[in-house]
């Protein structure tokens, strides 16, 4: 049965790397039908709004989008899309799978997974300034919200995903040390929900830090992460840069009921118009979302192809030190398809 998806292809370099991996999902015989929609700076043009109501309606009929890069303004402006439509969908999993394709980097074979809890902690925005003597901004306070519901979600997911994905270790890891209250329930709920699937998966936490410092170090120690917002931000970057940076980073966005796939790039305004970027990213945040509807063998084939592609030096785009354009790119990833 094909599946319907939204495909939003963004602002600067998204609609380039979105319309290469239409292509390569078509040739792969991927079962899905498009239905576009705007988001972002470029939606701001067209529809008077960075998120359209018309979008919003076509994620939730669909309950599965394919979204591009959308820029956010720094300090003024609009607030984050990204983020609205986390909200909005109560996307509360962020699910960030990071593997070696290009070789020669610090490491050459690293599979891991980093969940990272989508919808709380200091990204809540719940902040303000304090004024003394005739400082308005003498001070800013910010404040951490974790609540029991949130950090069970995410846990039992991130052992759910564990139990799928044959993973065999989950690390949470955290800062209960200092944040005694906010981390220390997060890790007393991750203790007692690790307990449920002692007979199928290990468990150990660590102190986001010392994690931090293994990621560099030793890699190998960790199978499957779990930590809150902020955390999870940071980390899944620096993972990001053990495989060579954000160009193959995909990145899925899970609620109860509505999935949104994307890169976990920006929209890049610096290469953007040039045809020149990567679209591996997008690509494999695709191959995510096939998964996702169940069609893992189309999946399987194009990370095959592409991981082939990049490995043998076929087809390289300038980020991975080759010359070839997003489209040459993608004609040779198409090629390879089994
Ligand atoms: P960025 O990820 O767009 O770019 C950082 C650097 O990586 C640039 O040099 C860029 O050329 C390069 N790069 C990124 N993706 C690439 C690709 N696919 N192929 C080749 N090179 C690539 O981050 P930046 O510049 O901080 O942000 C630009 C805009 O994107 C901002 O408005 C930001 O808010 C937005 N953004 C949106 C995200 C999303 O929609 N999920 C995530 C991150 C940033």
């Amino acid at each position: 049965m094909s599946n319907i998806i939204t495909v939003i292809p963004g602002d600067g370099i998204g609609p380039e790397v979105a319309e290469a991996v239409l292509d390569i999902l078509n040739e792969a015989g991927a079962s899905l039908d498009y239905e576009h929609r705007s988001a972002g700076v470029g939606a701001v043009a067209t529809h008077g709004s960075p998120l359209p109501q018309e979008t919003v309606d076509s994620i939730e009929r669909n309950r599965v989008a394919l979204k591009g890069p959308l820029a956010t303004p720094s300090g003024s402006g609009f607030r984050s899309v990204n983020v609205a439509i986390r909200k909005t969908f109560d996307l509360f999993a962020n699910v960030r799978p990071v593997r070696t394709i290009l070789p020669g980097g610090r490491y050459d074979d690293i599979d891991l997974v980093l969940i990272r809890e989508n919808t709380e902690g200091l990204y809540v925005g719940v902040e303000h300034f304090i004024g003394m003597d005739r400082d308005p901004k003498a001070a800013a306070e910010s404040v951490m919200i974790t609540t029991r519901y949130g950090s069970e979600r995410i846990v039992r997911f991130a052992f759910d995903y564990a139990v799928a994905n044959g993973r065999g270790k989950v690390t949470l890891a955290h800062k209960a040390n200092i944040l005694k209250h906010t981390q220390g329930l997060f890790l007393d709920v991750g203790k007692r929900i690790a307990a449920d699937y002692a007979d199928r998966v290990a468990f150990e936490d660590r102190i986001i830090d010392a994690t931090a410092m293994y990621l560099v170090l030793d890699p190998y120690r960790f199978d499957l992460l779990v930590m809150e917002n902020m955390f999870g931000d940071i980390l899944s970057d620096l993972m990001a840069g053990l495989v060579g940076g954000l160009g193959f980073a995909p990145a899925g966005n899970i609620g109860e009921g509505h999935a949104v796939f994307e890169a976990v790039h920006g929209s890049a305004p610096d290469i953007a118009g040039q045809g020149v970027a990567n679209p591996t990213g997008l690509l494999l945040s695709a191959c995510l979302l096939l998964d996702h509807v169940g069609q893992e063998d189309v999946a399987a084939r194009i990370r095959t192809a592409v991981t082939s592609v990049i490995r043998s030096a076929a087809a390289r785009t300038r980020d991975m030190g080759g010359t070839d354009t997003t489209a040459s790119f993608a004609a040779a990833v198409k090629g390879a398809l089994a």
